[in-house]
């Protein structure tokens, strides 16, 4: 009778736990939470979980609400692939949001292939990153593009025919977004008079600096994140070195100004969008951003919240949250108007989009030009 009546609340548990399952679609995100790149992590998980209150608030999606199930990786490509295998298989998501920095991605999209479960990497621009398989895409434009539109800005705007480059030996995202600005610089006629490199994490570059002022470049490129950029362009100052840095969407974080101070004013670098947009896609996602969180969205956030826009939308459009329905719909995104610009996904299942460039004044990116793909 005792084992009976145990029995029959077990089985009332575990089917309570499956309606639960069952009356929500539960959406996946890794990223890194902690650790040095922590405002990327947090950043795109807000920019997720704001258009996942919009969603709910106006219904949800297929007639269920929408959750989100996120783990931190802390930064590390493994914890980012441990991630995925748990949210797929643990939390039986019906799809991935993540990572933002490409060896992260790069190291998780294999698993997410592997159970054909679609991932959408809100900010990954390493051309890799989706060549893992047909389940991987991204809402971003990637390096080659960000690589040659910084080239053709140091060439054609700042006429500067002399560059250094300081690079990230560990990262995938640094040293393609390095080479795709070389390839450029170079046939357009630019001459690079050094490429060192360092490892992230480092905070000593002093060395690297060193050669690189010994070369007497007109700028140097730097495809880093915001942390180390920061110290590079202190120890630059500090050691005579006045030529404007440049780089990529790496740099993009509030930390930037904080980290680098005066030594970062003037800089430029490219990225995936700009405040100063006047689209009321964009003014309106700054607006509830500010709102809910209080602070000023950077691109991650409009990355991550456009990347679960995207995903929403294949869903109502599939009007299923099977697999391969659910792959075939986001592949099908077409002039998405996104917080980050128009998503149209293509034969690769990239975004084609436009990039801007943005130069740090005081603590504001203040936008410079846009460029078209
Ligand atoms: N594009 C970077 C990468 O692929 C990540 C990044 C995107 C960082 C946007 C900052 C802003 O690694």
């Amino acid at each position: 009778m005792i084992m009976k009546s145990f029995l029959l609340s077990v089985l009332v548990i575990l089917s309570a736990c499956q309606n639960k399952a069952n009356d929500k679609i539960v959406i996946g995100n890794f990223g890194s939470l902690t650790g040095a790149e922590a405002t990327f992590g947090i950043s795109t998980k807000q920019g997720i979980e704001l258009a996942i209150e919009e969603w709910n608030k106006a219904g949800g999606v297929l007639g269920k609400q929408i959750e989100l199930k996120a783990y931190d990786n802390q930064g590390k490509p493994e914890e980012a692939r441990l991630s995925v295998e748990k949210l797929i298989n643990v939390d039986n998501v019906v799809a991935v949001l993540g990572e933002v920095a490409s060896t992260r991605s790069l190291a998780a999209a294999p698993v997410a292939q592997q159970y054909k479960v679609p991932m959408i990497s809100p900010s990954s621009t390493n051309p890799l990153v989706t060549q893992k398989g047909d389940y991987i895409f991204r809402v971003c434009f990637i390096d080659p593009f960000q690589g040659e539109v910084m080239a053709k800005f140091a060439f054609n705007s700042l006429k500067l025919k002399k560059g250094a480059i300081l690079r990230d030996s560990k990262s995938d995202y640094s040293m393609g977004l390095a080479n795709y600005f070389i390839k450029t610089f170079e046939a357009l006629g630019g001459t690079i008079v050094a490429d060192e490199k360092f490892v992230s994490g480092d905070v000593d570059f002093k060395a690297q600096l060193t050669s690189i002022k010994n070369k007497s470049p007109e700028f140097i490129f730097v495809p880093g994140y915001y942390t180390e950029v920061g110290l590079i362009a202190r120890q630059a100052r500090e050691a005579g070195v006045k030529v404007p840095l440049m780089g990529g969407d790496g740099w993009d974080s509030d930390k930037l100004t904080e980290i680098g101070g005066a030594a970062v004013e003037g800089s430029y670098f490219s990225n995936h969008y700009t405040v100063e947009d006047p689209r009321p896609e964009v003014q309106n996602f700054i607006a509830n951003y500010k709102t809910k969180f209080g602070t000023m969205p950077d691109a991650l956030a409009a990355s991550g919240y456009d990347a679960a826009r995207v995903l929403l939308e294949a869903i109502k459009r599939a009007n299923s949250i099977e697999g391969q329905k659910l792959r075939d719909s986001i592949a099908a995104t077409k002039d998405f108007q996104g917080a980050t610009g128009i998503i149209t996904i293509n034969e690769q299942r990239d975004a084609t989009k436009s990039a801007v460039v943005l130069k740090v004044v005081g603590k504001a990116f203040k936008f410079v030009e846009s460029v078209k793909p």
